[in-house]
């Protein structure tokens, strides 16, 4: 097992009507002025953010908001937020949402007593200390952003989509109330399931030997997730199914799953190259088309990964092929995504042509290597054509 730190400050609050103590637990820490952060429309639609403006009203928190964060955050609206808090005093980020509006509600904690333009920490990777505690209201299950140290931001104007990870980020308090996801469409609700079951991938695929401990907790956490996934597919209403489709989101993320490994994320940053490229792909539908693709080309390195894999995960038999078997576990893992109603492939995600593959790539190569450096992923070491390689055989 090597080394590692764990750093893991959130407190839970967990079940129905767990938004309504945002402003009681809110107020027993302090704040006194809130930037009251969301997305799009769901939020205002379902009621969730009367409900919440009525809780802190009620704790005697003030607040301002600004809403209107669209999936793949971009970064201007932080650079808006971090402005608002520089303005007003604001003392905590409340982010009610998914994934985009906690990652823009980190920005601009992050950004709230910096100095320069908040986009400098992302190219800098600067671990500021100095940031603005987060609250989250999640309402999809997906990202784990709601206890994890990373955020990850589009800048539209240099086409990226950067992530910085810093534990000082990390949400103090995170409010989880499976209800608030009965609302999700479901192609939300797959990718969400999708990006999540994509975290132990991430993790589960390395380059040191078995460490048990933490193996056994993936493999635990992906065995759940495909039980509980056509639950939720099926009935978008069942509580016991959505509950824990919504804890084991965070727990895939938020770090104990990877502890004593070197973790891989090179699909992660081919995906993040695709929606950068394309601001309307959903992360985890662009995950759903990768992952096969990455498990096909670097399979090689370690059949018995994946041969463990598919025998612990989907029951796959052993017949002796290595390759065989291995291939098994990635056509188990594509038909899982599959049956969720995710995309297998990138034509189905807009890409339309070989010549657009190849423009596609020429635009995302450059900034891959920007920001995932080269090497880069542990369970192979990839360059950026190896890259080029995996976005063909995606095609
Ligand atoms: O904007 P609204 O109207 O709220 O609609 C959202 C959005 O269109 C909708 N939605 C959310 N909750 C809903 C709902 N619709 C109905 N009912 C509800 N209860 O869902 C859409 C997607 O929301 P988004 O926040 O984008 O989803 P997700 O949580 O999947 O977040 C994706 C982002 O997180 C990043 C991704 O790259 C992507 O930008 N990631 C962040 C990570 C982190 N911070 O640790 C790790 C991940 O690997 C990931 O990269
Ligand atoms: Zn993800």
């Amino acid at each position: 097992m090597e080394n590692f730190e764990f750093v893991s400050p959130t407190h839970f609050v967990f079940g129905r009507d767990a938004e309504l103590q945002v402003g009681e637990k809110l107020a027993e820490r302090g704040a006194k002025k809130v930037l009251l952060h969301f997305g799009g429309q769901s939020a205002q639609k379902s009621g969730l953010l009367d409900r919440v403006k009525g809780s802190l009203d009620a704790a005697g928190i003030e607040w301002i908001e600004l809403g209107g964060v669209r999936p793949n955050p971009e970064i201007n609206l932080s650079r808006e937020g971090v402005k608002l808090c520089k303005e007003n005093d604001v003392d905590w980020v409340l982010a009610v949402g998914g994934g985009s509006v906690i990652d823009s509600a980190k920005a601009i904690a992050v950004g709230a007593h910096y100095d320069g333009d908040v986009w400098e920490i992302f190219e800098s990777k600067e671990q500021v200390t100095d940031v603005l505690p987060i609250a989250v209201v999640l309402t999809i299950p997906a990202a784990g952003s709601e206890a994890s140290k990373n955020t990850v931001v589009s800048n539209d104007e240099l086409g990226m989509k950067t992530g910085y990870a810093n534990n000082a980020q990390r949400p103090k308090l995170a409010f989880m109330n499976p209800e608030l996801t009965f609302t999700l469409p479901p192609y939300q609700t797959a990718a969400g399931i999708t990006d999540m079951y994509c975290h132990l991938l991430e993790r589960f695929f390395c380059d040191v030997g078995p460490v048990p401990v933490t193996d056994n907790l993936c493999l635990s956490l992906m065995r759940t997730i495909r039980a509980e996934a056509p639950r939720v597919m099926v009935d978008p209403e069942d509580y016991e199914a959505r509950a824990n489709i919504m804890w084991a989101g965070m727990l895939c993320h938020q770090g104990l799953a990877g502890v004593g490994r070197h973790e891989d994320w090179a699909t992660h940053g081919m995906e993040h190259e695709l929606s950068a490229y394309d601001t309307t792909i959903t992360h985890g539908a662009g995950l759903a088309v990768m992952f096969p693709a990455w498990m096909e080309y670097v399979c090689e390195e370690n059949y018995d990964r994946f041969i463990q894999y598919g025998r612990e995960v989907f029951g796959l038999v052993i017949t002796g092929d290595k390759e065989a078997d291995a291939l098994s576990a990635v056509d188990e893992t594509r038909a899982f995504f599959s049956s969720l109603g995710m995309p297998a492939t990138l034509q189905e995600l807009g890409i339309e042509s070989e010549e657009q593959l190849e423009e596609a790539i020429a635009e995302m190569l450059p900034t891959l290597k920007i920001n995932k450096g080269e090497p880069f992923g542990n369970f192979k070491k990839l360059t950026v054509e190896d890259a080029a390689e995996i976005y063909r055989l995606a095609f």
